[in-house]
């Protein structure tokens, strides 16, 4: 049965993202597949007053059952009514790689969608692009396009090199698509890796320091689609506390390096305004559990670990919101 996202209480990004442009901030789209980060996002979210983008990738839906999800979404709606909070959010597929998988999505109660057809030749992914874009605004959901490939692993659709995003191509794709946001690669890329140790530096004390990001394309696509909502993904800082919390306990992290956030606070002032985060919360789980597990060998109520997990990321998301992105306290001027 087909379900609208305004049934469920849901938001498109529109009126997110022209506040955020106008307001030099960063909508923070956190990636999430349990409940334990559904928790710590909406808590998070609605201590801080941030609107956001609760992500899920096609691999998280299945992981999650797509019926259940639909219902965790209403629910976090409920919450957030029952908190008095005017925080409000959008259902949003990450790296959708088909038409089929976007329609879906948006029959079962997305209000947002992402058509990655970054690695198709450009014509292709404009097509592809174009035909998600008709059948999305026709209902009144928000589509999210990429040009330019990042390195890593997306969930469908995986890329052991990068492509820096082609200014010269930005123009015509947004007029051709119709899309209401633009994924750019100016040198991020997914996971807790994001550089080898020969692209980065090292100071003094052995910390490696990755090459800038590519402020120079970002400013050459705002100078072509001026004032038009930019998407940063592999967007994580890989925040050092935890990825030693995960090695201090039996893990095995080795060269993970991220975003430097003087770079992300930088590019959430920009025409940034959605900015991606899955592996930074997937590090402060897998720590807080690691040093649980490490600590307390004798436990082995799910609450007791999964708990502390939860309530750290919550922490870290709060922090993002208001230190980061800029974007805490800013949900009743978008909601009302
Ligand atoms: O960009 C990819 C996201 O981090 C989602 O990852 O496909 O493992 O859920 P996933
Ligand atoms: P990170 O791996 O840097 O968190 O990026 C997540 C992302 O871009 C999801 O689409
Ligand atoms: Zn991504």
């Amino acid at each position: 049965m087909k379900i609208s996202y305004k049934e469920l209480g849901l938001v498109n990004t529109r009126k997110m993202f022209e506040m955020a442009m106008k307001g030099g901030y960063a909508i923070p789209a956190y990636n999430f597949n349990n409940l334990e980060q559904l928790q710590a996002i909406v808590l998070g979210c609605a201590e801080s007053d941030s609107p956001f983008i609760l992500q899920v990738s096609s691999g998280a839906r299945k992981y999650t059952n797509d019926i259940l999800l639909q219902h965790l979404a209403r629910g976090a709606v409920e919450m957030l009514r029952s908190l008095n909070s005017p925080v409000r959010f959008a259902l949003h597929l990450d790296h959708g790689d088909s038409f089929e998988l976007c329609k879906s999505c948006i029959d079962s109660g997305f209000s947002s969608v992402m058509i990655d057809g970054s690695h198709h030749p450009f014509e292709k992914n404009i097509e592809l692009t174009r035909k998600v874009v008709e059948y999305a605004h026709a209902h009144d959901v928000t589509v999210e396009g990429e040009l330019g490939v990042l390195a890593g692993i997306e969930d469908e659709v995986s890329s052991a090199v990068s492509h820096y995003t082609r200014p010269e191509e930005v123009e015509e794709f947004v007029k051709k698509t119709g899309v209401d946001s633009l994924a750019i690669s100016i040198g991020t890329s997914h996971g807790a890796t994001k550089f080898t140790p020969a692209q980065c530096t090292r100071t003094p004390d052995g910390v490696l320091v990755p090459p800038p990001l590519r402020f120079d394309i970002l400013k050459e696509v705002e100078r072509r689609i001026p004032g038009f909502p930019i998407v940063l993904h592999g967007a994580s800082s890989v925040l050092p506390q935890y990825v030693a919390m995960i090695n201090q306990h039996g893990g095995k992290l080795d060269d993970a390096v991220g975003i430097p956030v003087p770079q992300l606070r930088d590019a959430a002032r920009s025409a940034v305004c959605k900015v991606n985060i899955d592996s930074d919360g997937r590090l402060v789980i897998t720590g807080v559990i690691r040093k649980v597990f490490a600590e307390k060998p004798a436990e082995f109520d799910p609450r007791k670990y999964l708990g502390p997990a939860r309530d750290e990321l919550k922490t870290m998301i709060i922090d993002k919101n208001r230190n980061v992105l800029g974007s805490a306290g800013r949900a009743k001027e978008i909601f009302g």
